[in-house]
């Protein structure tokens, strides 16, 4: 069955529900909210001929013989009818809903399944908070006064779209409906011109559940995305359908954009009013080169906001069941990567320093890297790799430093990588009891 979805406008009009329960009760409290003029008849009292003259009817009798009469009288008279709980008995289902008058967001199964849903109506009403009503009538008052003043349609969808990303609702949401209003005002009156903004977003490990849910809505919102090499593709489809995206991703071996070129183009686009996500694995600050980013952006006056997100760093660990600062095993984590001059150094330095050593980026040079750690802490020490973190293809192996090198190639680990060493990984319980696929090298 495929149902044409309407709102109906029910002002004024005559409508009839039957019954006397509980659903009567409520279906006739709706319709009322709704504006309709209700009349509700007991079901003993329901007579043929009752419904002359109603738009709409709901049979909330739940008595049979009642249900029968009144579809057909119904039918006949071509008014629409519901008769609850009786799908073949239906000119229209009414479906659940989410109010943030006056938006108002319907959803149906197709009466496959009403928990479904409720359920999805308890995520939307979650998602979208209170602040949408007064929102959606504010931007409805825009709508009007810039259609009065003639402004092209394009030039319109440019307006809304940058009220969509300024700070518009969280005003609203703080109580300032007045600094809100202004604000949407402004932006209509200044045109499509303006600056935009660039925000630096973590995008987590790779898990598109990891992303948090301020990233979530500045993709769903964003005019470019500018994404590294390591996300994901379910990651990106988290874009808005309009989204332009580039792959600005750096790649051992391949030509890649400079960075100044890279900075250069989210300058660019932010001064052409565009909403831009500067999309990074991780989080944006650890070995992501988003320090440097946002350090030329607000050099060059661009308006930025920096969305934290979960470091491969802790996740990968985490994802292998490794605690890296374990009670009673660990109480210092220092975090470092594999790469650049004086990189064997200050490995050396901080295995020494620190209970629980991360390593990012070990893969190209790991069993140099468990070399050196060997020699500083013994080649004893536990230590693991963690590939593909949080994905389906993640896999790990553990085993002793002097060992690990060859446990990552004969499980054949690729990139993305990242190194643990320490006592928390013999601490943590059998690796290959989680999910994904692991090796335990054992640490004899
Ligand atoms: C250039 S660094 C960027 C780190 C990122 N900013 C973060 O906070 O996770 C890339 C390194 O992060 C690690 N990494 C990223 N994603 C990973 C994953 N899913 N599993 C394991 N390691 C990962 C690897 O060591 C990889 O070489």
């Amino acid at each position: 069955m495929r149902y044409y979805p309407v709102f109906l406008d029910l002002a004024g009009q005559p409508c009839i529900v039957l019954g006397e329960g509980k659903f009567a009760i409520e279906k006739a409290a709706s319709l009322r909210e709704a504006g309709a003029d209700v009349r509700v008849i007991a079901s003993r009292e329901y007579r043929t001929g009752d419904l002359a003259g109603a738009r709409l009817v709901v049979d909330a009798s739940e008595d049979p013989e009642v249900n029968r009469r009144s579809w057909q009288e119904a039918e006949e008279a071509g008014i629409l009818i519901n008769v609850v709980d009786r799908p073949a008995q239906c000119r229209f289902i009414a479906p659940a809903i989410v109010r943030r008058d006056p938006l108002l967001v319907a959803i149906s199964t197709s009466g496959e399944s009403p928990f479904l849903a409720s359920a999805l109506r308890a995520r939307i009403e979650r998602w979208l908070g209170r602040e949408w009503g007064p929102f959606t009538a504010l931007v409805g008052n825009v709508r009007r006064q810039v259609r009065e003043r003639g402004v092209p349609i394009a030039q319109q969808t440019r307006i809304f779209r940058r009220i969509v990303n300024s700070e518009t609702r969280s005003l609203i949401r703080l109580g300032r409906p007045d600094d809100a209003a202004h604000l949407a005002v402004a932006i209509a009156q200044s045109g499509a011109g303006g600056t935009g903004r660039v925000a630096l977003v973590g995008a987590g490990p790779g898990d598109p559940d990891l992303l948090t849910f301020k990233a979530r809505e500045l993709l769903a919102d964003a005019d470019y995305v500018l994404h590294d090499a390591l996300i994901a593709p379910e990651t990106l489809a988290l874009c808005g359908p309009d989204a332009r995206i580039e792959d600005v991703g750096k790649r051992a071996g391949l030509e890649s954009p400079r960075q100044e070129d890279i900075t250069a183009r989210l300058i660019e686009l932010a001064r052409a009013g565009w909403a831009v996500v500067r999309l990074k694995g991780g989080d944006p600050f650890v070995f992501g080169r988003g320090g440097e980013e946002l350090a030329d952006l607000v050099k060059a006056g661009v308006e930025v906001v920096v969305v934290p997100g979960v470091t491969a760093a802790l996740a990968a660990p985490a994802a292998a069941g490794i605690s890296v600062t374990m009670r009673g095993v660990a109480s210092s984590v220092a975090i470092t990567s594999a790469q650049g001059s004086r990189s064997m150094d200050r490995l050396r330095a901080l295995a020494l320093a620190s209970d629980t050593l991360v390593v990012l980026m070990p893969r190209s040079n790991l069993a140099e890297v468990a070399a050196v750690l060997a020699g500083a802490v013994g080649a004893s020490r536990p230590a693991a790799v963690i590939g593909s973190a949080t994905l389906p293809s993640q896999q790990s192996v553990s085993g002793p430093l002097d060992r690990i090198a060859r446990l990552a190639d004969q499980a054949a680990i690729e990139t993305p990588a990242t190194l643990v060493v320490g006592d928390v990984v013999a601490a943590a319980p059998a690796l290959a009891v989680l999910p994904n696929s692991s090796v335990d090298g054992g640490f004899v």
